[in-house]
């Protein structure tokens, strides 16, 4: 049975501001949230609805090193062109903020403290890729070789996107540095660990027993990550981008970008109360608030298992997600959207080229979300969905009932009588009163 809740907690994953938004991500994440969010509104519901930029994690450093400038530089352009293309776009956010924020950087600090002075973390000396030309450790993306599945000979550290394949630098053919070429070299370094495998059982209970009715793909991924067996997750990396590891002896090292980017849920959530003279807690650390995390299906593992166990560990009542429907991808012309190869439809681009046609675009990709499978948009079907169903049925639906408001009432809306009777009347009248 569906619980009563006193107030909605709503988060749309943060987009990483390397890169503008195109129709892939409003289709999956953005359109269904701002949807759900506007319809909670209408009924009355307490609702706040978080947004946000997710600033760190190697992606920026890559892009800003590509174009020589600082991953500071990238993260202001790019923050500032998804905040105004989702502003213009007609997004409903109560605050879309940014990681790079003091507020975040501080919430993001104090949480990894709390789990490291309560011993939530085991402590691991790993050897890692070590440029030594450049004199730092290397993370996978910047690590190049040859795929083991495909022999492509500029395969990443995690990925081979040739074909596709998961990678570990330990696969790759002759790995070297991306950025200075050098052979890599391998030295120890110490990173900080969050045992996953603790929370199984808890995982279980929640998600698996008590959350039957998730959708199908969320469910499914979560029970096949339990089932394959969690393993201790880092959560600190060698980098010099992102929110220094608050101990002593980490030097030169920041949080995952994975640990520290959902803080920026509640970081958000600190920053508008703050302004608003609202309690935060009340929003995060009461059963009476329903959260639910909207996301596309890459970000499931963080959201339905990462996350909430470093909510759990954390404790002092902070609630874990209601639901987390994460949607499928849309693909652009039958080709997968794709941001290096620039085959995508931006956003800041549809509303130039589309002004005040922002309601089409919701409207399409509404219509055609990608739910329960991969979908596709073309143009051909944004053009007919427009002319056959927006213009034609619907708009010719809005013409009937203006026209038969002027001839039947004049002009002006009826007040609302008892339908059922009127029904029944109208059935002896149907064929007099058709247009
Ligand atoms: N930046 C991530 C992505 O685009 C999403 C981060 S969601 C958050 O896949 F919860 F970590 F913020
Ligand atoms: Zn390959």
């Amino acid at each position: 049975m569906e619980k009563n809740f006193k107030r909605y907690l709503i988060t749309t994953a943060l987009p990483y501001a390397n890169g503008p938004v195109h129709i892939g991500h409003l289709a999956g994440v953005y359109v269904p949230a701002d949807t759900y969010v506007r319809y909670l509104r209408m009924k009355g519901e307490d609702v706040l609805f978080i947004g946000g930029s997710d600033e760190h994690g190697v992606p920026v450093t890559i892009k800003a090193e590509k174009e020589g400038v600082t991953p500071q530089d990238i993260v202001d352009r790019y923050h500032e062109m998804i905040k105004k293309s989702f502003e213009d776009f007609g997004m409903s956010y109560d605050i879309y903020s940014r990681t790079t924020s003091k507020i975040h950087h501080a919430t993001a600090a104090e949480f990894f403290e709390k789990l490291y002075k309560e011993g939530k973390f085991i402590e691991r000396e790993t050897e890692q890729f070590f440029d030594p030309e450049r004199n730092k450790f290397l993370s996978d993306r910047y690590i190049i070789g040859t795929c083991p599945k495909c022999g492509n000979d500029r395969a990443y550290g995690d990925q081979c996107e040739k074909c596709g394949s998961t990678l570990s630098p330990e696969e790759l053919i002759d790995p070297h540095s991306a950025i200075s070429g050098a052979k890599l070299v391998k030295k120890m370094t110490k990173h900080w660990y969050l045992p996953l495998e603790q929370y199984e059982t808890w995982l279980r209970q929640w998600i698996l027993e008590g959350h039957k009715e998730w959708k199908t793909n969320v469910y499914g991924q979560v029970k096949s990550w339990l089932d394959g067996g969690l393993q201790p997750r880092a959560v600190t990396r060698d980098l010099d981008w992102g929110v220094p590891v608050p101990v002593k002896d980490a030097q030169g090292k920041v949080l995952y970008v994975w640990f520290d980017a959902p803080i920026g849920y509640i970081s958000n959530t600190k920053e508008i109360c703050e302004k608003r003279g609202d309690n935060w807690e009340k929003w995060w650390k009461s059963e009476d608030t329903k959260m639910v995390h909207f996301i596309g299906k890459d970000n499931i593992v963080f959201h339905c298992i990462i996350f909430p166990c470093m909510l759990k560990a954390y404790g002092d009542g902070f609630i874990v997600p209601e639901n987390v429907p994460a949607n499928e991808f849309l693909n652009l012309e039958n080709d997968k959207i794709s941001t290096s190869r620039n085959w995508a439809v931006w956003l800041h681009e549809y509303l130039q080229e589309f002004p005040g046609k922002q309601d089409i675009l919701r409207y399409v990709l509404t219509a055609n979300a990608p739910e329960t499978k991969d979908n596709n948009f073309t143009w051909k079907d944004y053009q007919d969905r427009n002319n056959n169903e927006l213009l034609a049925i619907f708009g010719n639906f809005v013409n009937r009932i203006l026209v038969l408001t002027h001839k039947y009432y004049e002009g002006a809306v009826p007040a609302l009588e008892n339908l059922n009777e009127r029904l029944a009347n109208s059935s002896k009248t149907t064929s007099s009163a058709k247009e």
